[in-house]
């Protein structure tokens, strides 16, 4: 499977939109979190075990990755629980999808692809316009949640998230109080390898003011 795909490809501008949340999940009126770039989807499935009183929509734009994740599905019973094939950057463009926006309370970006050179910058999933559309469109006290051993892509994330003005970084002891969701308690696959192996993690919580 290709370990990287270019998002400004077109072959993903066109996006399937997610259905409707009463088709997808038992009990639609549950918070949402998203988690941009799921991958596998293995962090999904144990948080959703883990906190049942949350749904959960995992985007991925490898497409094989996402019908593995389904095929999964299959086999157990998860009711708060869809993955979703497409370019995380291009699905709030679907008009059916825009008001998918009202239930989310959260969202991940773990581990994004770096995209090194300063010219591949554009294809990372953290881009000013995806955060405007949420800095404008989010409830307020709702949470983005960054992860990266890439210090470079951590301060790139930041800047952004930050120029919105609309989100406010939390002091990871102000988010432990009195929080009985923590998708960080979960560790991601690429996380797990980055503990193995020494690196640093940088990480931060946002909050929608
Ligand atoms: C380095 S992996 C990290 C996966 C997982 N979050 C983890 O922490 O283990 C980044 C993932 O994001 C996906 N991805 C990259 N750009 C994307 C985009 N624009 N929309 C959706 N998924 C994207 C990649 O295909 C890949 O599976």
């Amino acid at each position: 499977m290709r370990q990287h795909v270019n998002p400004l490809s077109k072959h993903f501008f066109e996006i399937n939109p997610i259905p409707p949340l009463n088709e997808v999940f038992e009990n639609p009126k549950l918070p949402l979190h998203l988690d941009i770039g799921c991958a596998s989807g293995d962090f999904l499935f144990d948080l959703s075990l883990k906190n049942k009183d949350w749904n959960y929509i995992g985007i991925e734009i490898r497409e094989k990755l996402v019908i593995n994740a389904n095929l999964k599905m299959k086999n157990r019973q998860y009711k708060n629980l869809y993955f979703s094939f497409g370019n995380a950057n291009n699905i709030f463009d679907h008009p059916e999808n825009k008001s998918l926006v009202d239930s989310i309370r959260s969202i991940s970006f773990y581990f994004p692809d770096p995209w090194f050179k300063k010219k591949h910058h554009k294809r990372r999933v953290i881009q000013p316009e995806i955060i405007n559309f949420l800095s404008n469109s989010m409830q307020s006290r709702s949470l983005i949640f960054i992860k990266t051993d890439v210090k470079e892509l951590f301060e790139y994330m930041e800047n952004i998230i930050s120029a919105s003005l609309k989100f406010k970084k939390l002091a990871k002891e102000d988010f432990l109080l009195n929080r009985s969701f923590n998708p960080n308690k979960i560790q991601t696959n690429r996380e797990k390898y980055v503990i193995l192996n020494q690196l640093k993690i940088y990480e931060s919580i946002y909050m929608k003011i």
